[in-house]
């Protein structure tokens, strides 16, 4: 485990670039098993996530290289259909390239992605669906893995019950060598599955997103090689801005997608936070006054991203007032309130009335565990002070390290590699805006 040593109470300043997307990165990756030609991948974010899942290609037999933040990919050498558990296991992305290994050789096999950090997470919208388009698909508690079959998969008319975004992305991916239409209702709109269609386009598929949550894809026989530069990480962006305006300091986001973070601008605003357009793809962040409490809800896109609520957590902990977050999207997305408490962050739990549960929230409220909370209330402002804390999750991991920056004194932070699942190299970066951070190779 290593661990990052921080001396807080810094405004940063400065300027900082946004990374290529995380989430689009991953995905791109698996869409390369769906043509023998090559790929080419630009604007690669270099963080664990993206080696994790050039492993799980590699177990397939692919052949990747990466090289200064470009990635390809030549799957002609593929010969097996089964990722091992052991780096399979390792992300909930590896169950995306069951698409491509089904549309391509007829069978897959691969470790159950399981529930993680932050809620049961199950697959079952994603296996709905491929079972409509003609999957043979059995589970098999004895070793873990799921067992895919289709001789030949076919266009269907699948309506997610509930939003999901990776889900959306697994039957795109399913459906671009399907014989037939396939019609995605109720489908994600989050920004990042339409850089993955415009990705897939450039590779020879037909989709088209045609409404706001309508995707149509008409499978086509045979796809060919691409270069495509991912889109901004906007998850990375709004760090940035946190952490801005909570340390107090000033600033400049480069490759800035505004476009993709309306709903953060929005309540950013309210709370005093500004926003200052550079140019098309440079923005400022400062804070104009003091920071106000706000309240907030998390909802799958065009709402406020969940990935958002945990260092805006941390930016209300300076607010005056009280302010609220109610997680909707995942069931269990607040492991960070024990660490911000251990910095003298006053914070509770909560649950808002709600009136069918099974409805209202993004999870299947049936997996629930009992023990969770959906809201946490936040008493600002509180000075923060330094302390040993520990991380399990990735956006846990931001939001404890810009705490941090906020805190006085020096703070140890245990698990940074959660944090470089998501993150390119993050102290030298923030160093570079004037944080005191250093890493240390073990355990203190
Ligand atoms: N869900 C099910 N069954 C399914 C699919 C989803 O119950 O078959 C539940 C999930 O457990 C969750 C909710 O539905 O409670 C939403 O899940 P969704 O499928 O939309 O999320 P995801 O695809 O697992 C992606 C991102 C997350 C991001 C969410 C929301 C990737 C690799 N992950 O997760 O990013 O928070 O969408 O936009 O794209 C992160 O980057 O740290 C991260 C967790």
């Amino acid at each position: 485990m290593q661990t990052l040593i921080i001396q807080g109470g810094i405004p940063l300043r400065g300027e900082i670039a946004v990374a290529g997307a995380k989430n689009v990165a991953l995905k791109a990756f698996a869409s390369a098993i769906l043509t023998d030609d090559r790929v080419e991948i630009l604007n690669v974010p270099l963080i664990a996530d993206v080696y994790y899942m050039l492993d799980v290609l590699k177990s397939l037999g692919i052949e990747t290289d990466i090289h200064d933040h470009s990635v390809q990919i030549q799957s002609f050498s593929l010969k097996n259909t089964t990722v091992p558990i052991d780096i399979g296991a390792r992300l909930r992305t590896s169950s995306l390239v069951v698409g491509p290994l089904l549309a391509r050789f007829g069978e897959a096999r691969i470790p159950n992605p399981g529930g993680c950090r932050i809620g049961a997470r199950p697959i079952d919208r994603h296996i709905h669906g491929l079972q409509k388009m003609g999957a043979k698909i059995t589970y098999h508690p004895e070793d873990g893995f799921f067992y895919l079959q289709a001789s030949k998969l076919h266009g269907a008319e699948i309506e997610f019950e509930k939003n999901t975004h990776t889900g959306t992305e697994a039957l795109i991916l399913a459906a671009v060598l399907a014989e037939g239409e396939t019609v995605l209702k109720n489908a994600a709109c989050e920004v990042e599955v339409d850089d993955l269609i415009r990705f897939l386009v450039s590779m020879g598929a037909q989709v088209k997103r045609i409404k706001e949550r309508e995707i149509v894809i008409r499978g086509v026989s045979k796809l060919h090689g691409a270069r495509f530069s991912l889109m901004p990480d906007r998850n990375e962006e709004v760090t940035f801005a946190l952490a801005a305006v909570a340390t107090g300091g000033d600033v400049i986001v480069r490759h800035s997608r505004r476009a993709h973070l309306g709903a953060f601008l929005k309540v950013f605003a309210q709370a005093g936070g500004s926003h200052e357009v550079i140019d098309d793809t440079t923005t400022r962040y400062v804070q104009k006054g003091p920071i106000q409490s706000t309240d907030i809800v998390t909802k799958p896109h065009p709402g406020f991203m969940t990935d958002w609520q945990a260092p805006w957590a941390l930016y209300m902990t300076q607010a005056v007032g009280i302010s609220t977050i109610h997680e909707t999207v995942f069931e269990s997305r607040f492991s960070y309130v024990s660490e911000l408490r251990k910095m003298g962050a006053h914070i509770d739990f909560f649950d808002p009335p709600v009136q069918d549960p099974e409805s209202y929230y993004n999870f299947n409220w049936s997996d629930r565990l009992e023990g969770y909370h959906q809201a946490i209330r936040i008493f600002g402002p509180t000075p923060l002070h330094d302390a040993v804390v520990e991380i399990d999750d990735l956006r846990a991991g931001a939001t404890v390290l810009l705490a941090a920056l906020v805190a006085s004194g020096t703070s140890y932070i245990h698990g940074v590699e959660q944090i470089d699942r998501g993150y390119e190299n993050i102290e030298e970066r923030f160093q570079k805006l004037g944080a005191r951070i250093t890493r240390k190779e073990k355990e203190l």
